[in-house]
C-alpha cells in the first residue's frame, strides 16, 4: 500500500491504475464498520483507495474537530491489512488551499434532521458535499462506499452523484454493531464506561420500534413512542427522534414501504446519531378466486 499526500501523487499512482478503482472516504479513527467497506470494496475493485480527511468544512465552530480522533499510523495499517493500494491523506490546505472559495450545496435533503439550524445546520452537509465532491474528482472511482448509519449523509451523496452525474455509483452497507447493539461510531471512543452503558438505549430503542413494526403496528407516533419510552428509561432525551421516509426524509405518518427511524443524542461528551430501517411486514397475498370455465 502506497501513502500519498497529494493529488499529484494520487493521479501518478492511480495513472496506471486498474478498474474498477474504488474509494472509501473516511476521517480517520477507522473502526470495523469502516473495516467492512474496505472490505467489502477490496472484493470489487481492482484498485482500492482509501482516504482519511478530517474535513474542517463539517464541523461547526462549537464542535469536535480539535478533539476527532487522529493516528494515522494505526489508520495506515488498518487499511492496508483490509486491502488498501493506496491510502490518501492530504492535508488541509492540499484540501482548501489558501483563497478555496467554492460551495456545492445539495438542497432540501440537506435541512431535514441533522441539518436542521437546531442541530447541525445545512453547513455541516454543504462541508460534507464539497469534500466527497473534490474526492471523487481526485480520486475518479468507478465506486464508493459509505455507511448506512450516516444515513441522511448517504442520500445527499446520492442526490450530489446524480444531480451533478458524477461517474460514480455509490454502495451504503449496513451499520456494524458492537455485539451489545451499539452502532460503531468513531466518537465512541468519548465515551466513559458508564455513558457506553447509558448510549446503548439508542439502539435498545431502535429495536423496540422495530418489534412493534414486526408485531404489525404501522402508526408513526406509536412506533416513535416506543422508542422514545426505552430512551426515556435509559436517561437519554434525544435531540430529535423520528419517522422519515428513507426515499427522501418526508414525514411519514405510517410505517410504509422502506421507512428511517432516526435518533440523534447526546451521551456525556459525545453528540451520537443511529437508525433503521423499519419496512411493513409482507401482507399475504389474497388466492385469487376459483373460476371455473366450461369446457
Ligand atoms: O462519513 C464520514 O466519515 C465523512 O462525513 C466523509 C464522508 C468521509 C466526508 O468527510
Amino acid at each position: 500500500m502506497r501513502v500519498v499526500r497529494t493529488v499529484a501523487a494520487l493521479r501518478t499512482g492511480l495513472a496506471d491504475a486498474p478498474r474498477p478503482i474504488a474509494l472509501v472516504p473516511t476521517m480517520g479513527g477507522l473502526h470495523e464498520g469502516h473495516l467492512e467497506l474496505v472490505r467489502h470494496a477490496r472484493a470489487q475493485s481492482a484498485t482500492l483507495v482509501v482516504s482519511i480527511f478530517v474535513n474542517p468544512a463539517q464541523f461547526a465552530a462549537d464542535e469536535d474537530l480539535d478533539a476527532y480522533p487522529r493516528d494515522e499510523r494505526r489508520d495506515a495499517e488498518l487499511a492496508r491489512e483490509a486491502g488498501a493500494d493506496l491510502f490518501f491523506a492530504p492535508g488541509v490546505e492540499e484540501v482548501y488551499p489558501p483563497g478555496f472559495d467554492t460551495t456545492v450545496e445539495v438542497g432540501g435533503l440537506t435541512r431535514e434532521l441533522e441539518g436542521d439550524p437546531a442541530q447541525r445546520g445545512s453547513e455541516h452537509f454543504r462541508g460534507v458535499a464539497i469534500v466527497v465532491a473534490k474526492l471523487f474528482n481526485m480520486v475518479g472511482p468507478d465506486v464508493a462506499l459509505f455507511g448506512q448509519k450516516d444515513a441522511q449523509q448517504a442520500l445527499v451523496i446520492r442526490r450530489l452523484v446524480r444531480d451533478l452525474d458524477f461517474p460514480v455509483r455509490v454502495d451504503v452497507l449496513p451499520t456494524v454493531r458492537d455485539d451489545d447493539g451499539l452502532a460503531l461510531s468513531s466518537r465512541n471512543v468519548y465515551l466513559s464506561a458508564g455513558e457506553r452503558e447509558r448510549a446503548l438505549a439508542l439502539s435498545r430503542g431502535l429495536r423496540a420500534a422495530e418489534g412493534l413494526v414486526a408485531a404489525g403496528e404501522l402508526d408513526a407516533e406509536r412506533v416513535v413512542a416506543a422508542a422514545r419510552d426505552e430512551l426515556e428509561a435509559g436517561g437519554l432525551e434525544p435531540d430529535y427522534l423520528e419517522l422519515r421516509s428513507a426515499e427522501d426524509l418526508s414525514v411519514v405518518a405510517r410505517v410504509n414501504g422502506s421507512t428511517l427511524l432516526c435518533v440523534a443524542a447526546r451521551v456525556g461528551p459525545a453528540r451520537l446519531i443511529d437508525n433503521v430501517i423499519l419496512r411493513a411486514p409482507e401482507q399475504p397475498v389474497p388466492s385469487p378466486p376459483v373460476t371455473r370455465s366450461s369446457p
